[in-house]
């Protein structure tokens, strides 16, 4: 069999962009709305670091408003909950995103329960949850929906087919399988308490991976011509000996990205998949909360 087609974040994500430069263009000139993203970073960890800068300028770059928050690690919780109240009331901004994880001892749950249900662009709170669960309009967590447009762009319709989705974060496989479910696959959530799991993976035509277990999905778990979607982030020493001892780590998938493209119709890598299309999706949730915020449709 061939092997599987590359699934190309770079393409996606640029694409969506593009789409939302245009839209920010339109709201700004036909209704003077400027939409406004505010990103706040808690203590100094770098992949935060690094991922919040991304979100600022890739929100100027599409003519949005973009403001950065950066607080120290030993903020207390009513400092930072107190900005999410001046965030809510700010007219300049319809989305505002918390990066996680924050340091200890911050309550990450009562943070996000302060965020205006209606400028949460990154869907945690629990009305957005609630709201996508029951199939009502809501704002959607990031990277489950760039799974969904990378789904679509590949497939097309997604009706009737199997979805396995394996990891119940609330973050991805849980918003995600709602989100397939609306796309009327049949879904199963899989787990590491999963019987099987190996047995579950092979009858998907869809395969999300989102358990944050570097190269945990083997080959012999894929059915042969599903479509495969790898959320995983895992950083991982390098095979070479010599760039191991030397300390240097790369990143890798949850999927065995090498061996399952033999037998996958098409697939994410990681690097360069489903990760680019997060912080677009991010700019375009800001343009829907900016509009549904000022009464204009979606
Ligand atoms: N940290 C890692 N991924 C995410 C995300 O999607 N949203 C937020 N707020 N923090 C994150």
């Amino acid at each position: 069999m061939a092997e599987a087609a590359l699934i190309d974040g770079k393409v996606h994500a640029e694409h969506l962009r593009e789409q939302v430069r245009l839209e920010v263009a339109k709201l700004v000139a036909e209704h003077g709305l400027q939409p406004g993203l505010a990103v706040v970073l808690v203590g100094d960890d770098p992949a935060s670091q690094i991922y919040v800068r991304s979100k600022g300028e890739h929100s100027l770059a599409v003519g949005m408003h973009s403001v950065t928050h950066r607080l120290p690690a030993d903020v207390s919780q009513e400092a930072l909950e107190s900005l999410i109240g001046e965030l809510n009331a700010d007219p300049l901004i319809h989305g505002i995103l918390v990066q996680l994880p924050l340091p200890a001892p911050l309550d990450e749950k009562s943070v996000l329960a302060k965020i205006n249900p209606d400028k949460d662009v990154d869907g945690l709170h629990v009305i957005n949850a609630g709201r996508l669960a029951s199939g009502l309009a809501a704002l959607t967590p990031c990277t489950p929906l760039g799974c969904m447009i990378l789904l679509r762009e590949t497939l097309g319709d997604l009706t009737g087919l199997r979805a396995v989705v394996v990891g119940r974060s609330v973050l991805v496989g849980r918003p995600v399988a709602q989100l397939l479910l609306q796309a009327d696959c049949t879904v199963t959530i899989a787990h590491s308490r999963t019987k099987d799991l190996a047995a579950v993976c092979r009858e998907a035509d869809i395969l999300v991976a989102a358990v944050g277990r570097p190269r945990m999905i083997k080959a012999s778990w894929i059915k042969p011509g599903a479509t495969v979607i790898d959320v995983g982030i895992n950083r991982v020493p390098f095979d070479d000996p010599e760039k191991a001892a030397a300390g240097k780590t790369k990143v890798v998938g949850d999927v065995d990205f090498k061996a399952a493209k033999a037998v996958a119709g098409a697939i994410t890598p990681v690097p360069g998949g489903v990760g680019l299309m997060t912080v677009a999706v991010l700019l375009q949730n800001t343009v829907t909360a900016a509009k549904r915020l000022n009464g204009l449709p979606d």
